[in-house]
């Protein structure tokens, strides 16, 4: 039907006014709830039988193949592997890339734990120190004739201008979406070199007794990464496995079996809580399921840690932690809230450039927020939603575990949350130089190369400008 002329404009003039207001009030806002809206699915754990959770075939096969960084500044690689049958060999053969015939040995040790009805296979851990930087090496586990290799490459010296990519993946366990999500991961053009891992890996204690094999499946399903390139471990809520009801009473008992980290090399006193450099980065990985109160271990340890860090040498500051901070988000809600009173103004004190956490199975990214200057009395009891000083928070919890997605949020939107959504993905963070990182995050409804959310970071020692603000305009 084609109207007269005389009866378009008025009607058209109305339309264009009204697109006009709403965009306008879309875009000043700063606040950006995505209208990409993921269809409602369970998600549930493949089945034991699915082909990721594969056992190697031959005796005694090593299985699990995991790698962390080994020691503060990159240099060692902290190997891991389980074998089922008997224990065998705990050492690690390894040469660099072309010099086959130049190998070298490190020893390791074996550990097992029982769980309530459940006995662990025979868990290796094997450090292998003094590597050269930038270098591509391969490694050798098992006790011939089944014996399995695997590769990774050492990052670059720690300084402030060498680029490295991260790649972020939160809450993870063991669905049909945890695999989406980690092929996502490994099919993303940017390549990231390493994971940073913000808690709650199995998910096993949502099976009957915490069933324990879903850890062994678990390892399997992960191995096609973390065999290859260090994955750096923060404890969520799914490590603690504490259940007196069946008699175990030891927090993170087969976590800490199985994922060594390399704290010791920090000083700190436990592995849930530690940092490491890595390239221009230094990460600081907190314990949001450990005491956190004054004159406790992690405490003072954080106090000390904080100082020592030289943005000179390493100018990105990364702090990952299990609860989020600032989570707009109607699950978990302001269970972080009591670690964000202890340690907020020491971020904001010390500039730290982002903090990723985990726990809400969504996507979220805040402004530059603080709320240090409110103390009950004084009445300002509203983040301050442009702190430059302040960290920006990221909440990627959303590799897709058997509890499903978290798609109810507050409203309205919080000023201080910059974009949120509701759906399953990993990010990236591409660390440039001193002054630049270009992060994006990556739902795995889009082709690989797609970024649902990005940002180009600002460090905030070396280039302490208004990184958000930019990105929006
Ligand atoms: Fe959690």
């Amino acid at each position: 039907m084609v109207l007269p002329r005389s009866r378009i404009s008025p009607f058209l003039c109305v339309i264009a006014l009204l697109g006009f207001w709403l965009n306008a009030a879309y875009f000043c806002s700063g606040r950006i709830t995505s209208t990409y809206v993921r269809a409602e699915e369970k998600s549930l754990d493949m089945p034991l039988d699915s082909d990721v959770f594969r056992v190697p075939p031959g005796y005694n096969a090593p299985q699990q193949v995991h790698i962390t960084q080994g020691d503060h500044d990159g240099k060692a690689v902290i190997v891991s592997w389980v074998t089922m049958e008997e224990p065998g060999s705990s050492e690690v053969t390894y040469w660099k890339e072309h010099s086959r015939k130049h190998y070298y040995k490190a020893k390791g040790e074996v550990t097992t734990y029982k769980y309530y009805t459940y006995s662990s296979g025979y868990i290796h851990h094997c450090t292998i120190q003094n590597l050269e930087h930038n270098t591509k090496y391969y490694y050798q586990v098992g006790t011939a004739p089944t014996t399995r290799t695997f590769w990774f490459v050492t990052p670059p010296p720690v300084g402030p201008d060498v680029p490295y990519t991260f790649g972020f993946i939160g809450d993870l366990g063991q669905t049909f979406d945890s695999n989406r999500t980690l092929t996502h991961y490994e099919q993303n053009p940017i390549k990231g070199q390493a994971v940073l891992f913000v808690g709650d890996l199995s998910y096993a204690d949502n099976h009957p007794n915490h069933d324990n094999n879903r850890w062994d499946t678990w390892a399997r399903f992960v191995e096609r990464s973390v065999a290859y390139q260090p994955w750096i471990w923060t404890t969520g809520n799914h490590e603690i496995d504490f259940a007196p009801e069946i008699g175990e009473t030891e927090p993170f008992k087969p976590f800490t079996h199985r994922y060594p980290t390399p704290y010791r090399a920090s000083n700190s006193t436990a592995p849930f809580w530690y940092s490491i450099k890595r390239g221009p980065a230094y990460i600081i990985v907190l314990a949001s399921y450990s005491a956190y109160g004054m004159y406790t271990p992690q405490y003072n340890w954080l106090e000390e840690e904080l100082p020592k860090v030289n943005r000179r040498e390493t100018p990105w500051l990364i702090v990952l932690l299990h609860s989020p901070w600032y989570n707009s988000y109607q699950y978990h809600y302001m269970e972080g809230e009591s670690m964000r009173v202890m340690f907020e103004p020491w971020f904001v004190k010390y500039k730290v450039d982002m903090v990723f956490a985990g726990h809400v199975h969504a996507y979220e990214r805040s402004e530059r927020v603080s709320n240090v200057a409110y103390n009950i009395v004084n009445g300002l009891c509203q983040p301050l939603s442009s702190d430059q000083s302040a960290p920006v928070y990221i909440t990627i919890g959303d590799g897709g575990n058997i509890e499903g997605l978290a798609n109810s949020m507050t409203e309205p939107q919080p000023k201080y949350s910059a974009f949120r959504e509701a759906s399953f993905g990993h990010a990236t963070l591409e660390i440039k130089n001193r002054t630049h990182a270009r992060y994006g995050w990556h739902r795995n409804q889009d082709g690989f190369a797609v970024e649902a959310d990005s940002m180009w970071f600002h460090n905030r020692f070396w280039y302490p400008v208004d990184d958000v603000a930019a990105t929006k305009s």
